[in-house]
């Protein structure tokens, strides 16, 4: 089976290409390298150094006749599409039309595309269902929302089929500290290097954080599943706050950081969490990790990557 992921130099991407290749199939990363890096590039893959928006891209699809294309690459941070909307809807929209328009082409059999929890925006109904009202408050939300519809009219008019992956706030190692779930690898940092913590707000704010391999595994099932052409949320459909976020980092390493509380960003949203009910259905899924195991894999390599700086904090 030959599979593309696009962005799989990056976070998540790198994680599904590591599934993806333990259960033997021949993967391809497709990756222009903009937030991702070589050293996410798994050697068992072949990698090819592009852009989504390329105009040559069928050319490549045609060559290659991937079976599947799972599509990770995107401008992934809420702020930057604030800041540039043209920038985001280039890449979010009309970088997925290239790659749905060379996989139609190329004869690819179905896509996986990374959702996200931000197509929900503000709601009042919580754990949010895959059915709930999509009121996206950013552009990024708004692009991600788009991008699914064009994934429906290519299922109804060309028969490409697809699954929708909603990722609630994913976190694991290779994190950057800008993307969604990015709180996370910004407090382990702080508190393997001993420097205080910034909490916007008062911490009290709640998301559903999810480990990167479960949201690998996902894709990985979305692949093989008889029941395509759906969204599905991928989330642990727990809340926690970013307090005990803090409390169960500090517990890990037996430290007791300093916390300063700045004021609340624009845009925060009070509560996330999502309903997994119809992904543990329609995929053989569910998540594996509990938080403190997935905490305490990503604090042990952040621990490592960061162990030449002094003072560092290891993790055993
Ligand atoms: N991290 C989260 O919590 C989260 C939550 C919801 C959804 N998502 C979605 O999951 C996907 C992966 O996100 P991530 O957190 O791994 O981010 P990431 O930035 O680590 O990965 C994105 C990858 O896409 C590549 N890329 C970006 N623009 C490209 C382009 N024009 N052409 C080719 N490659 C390009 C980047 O170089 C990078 O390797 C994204 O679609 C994101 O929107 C992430």
């Amino acid at each position: 089976m030959k599979v593309l992921v696009t962005g799989g130099a990056g976070f998540i991407g790198s994680h599904i290409v590591d599934r993806l290749l333990q259960a033997n199939m021949q993967v391809y990363i497709l990756d222009n390298l903009s937030t991702g890096s070589i050293r996410n590039v798994n050697p068992g893959a072949d990698f090819i150094k592009k852009d989504i928006r390329d105009k040559d891209l069928k050319k490549l699809f045609v060559r290659e006749r991937f079976d599947y294309v799972i599509h990770e690459a995107a401008q992934t941070t809420v702020p930057k599409s604030l800041d540039n909307p043209y920038y985001d809807c280039d890449i979010n929209v009309l970088g997925l039309v290239n790659v749905l328009e060379a996989s139609r082409t190329a004869g690819v059999k179905r896509i996986v595309f990374a959702s996200s929890a931000a197509i929900y925006g503000d709601t009042e109904t919580f754990p949010i269902a895959e059915d709930c009202e999509k009121n996206p408050t950013s552009f990024y939300g708004e692009s991600k929302l788009i991008g699914e519809h064009y994934l429906e009219k290519y299922y109804k008019n060309f028969d490409l089929e697809y699954i929708i992956l909603r990722y609630a706030n994913v976190y694991g190692e290779r994190q950057s500290d800008s993307g969604e779930g990015g709180v996370i690898s910004v407090f382990s940092k702080s508190i393997l290097t001993n420097n205080p913590i910034t909490v916007y707000g008062d911490g009290s704010q709640t998301r559903d954080f999810i480990y990167v391999k479960d949201v690998a595994n996902a894709n990985y099932e979305a692949l093989l599943t008889a029941s395509p052409n759906r969204s599905l949320n991928i989330s642990t459909a727990s809340e926690t706050s970013v307090n005990k976020i803090i409390t169960i980092l500090s517990k890990i390493t037996d430290q007791n950081p300093k916390i300063f509380y700045a004021a609340q960003r624009e845009n925060d949203i009070k509560r996330s969490v999502l309903n997994n009910t119809a992904a543990i259905n329609y995929l053989n899924w569910q998540p594996s990790y509990t938080l403190a195991e997935g905490l305490y894999l990503t604090l042990r390599d952040l621990s490592i990557k960061i162990a030449y700086r002094k003072n560092v904090v290891s993790v055993k």
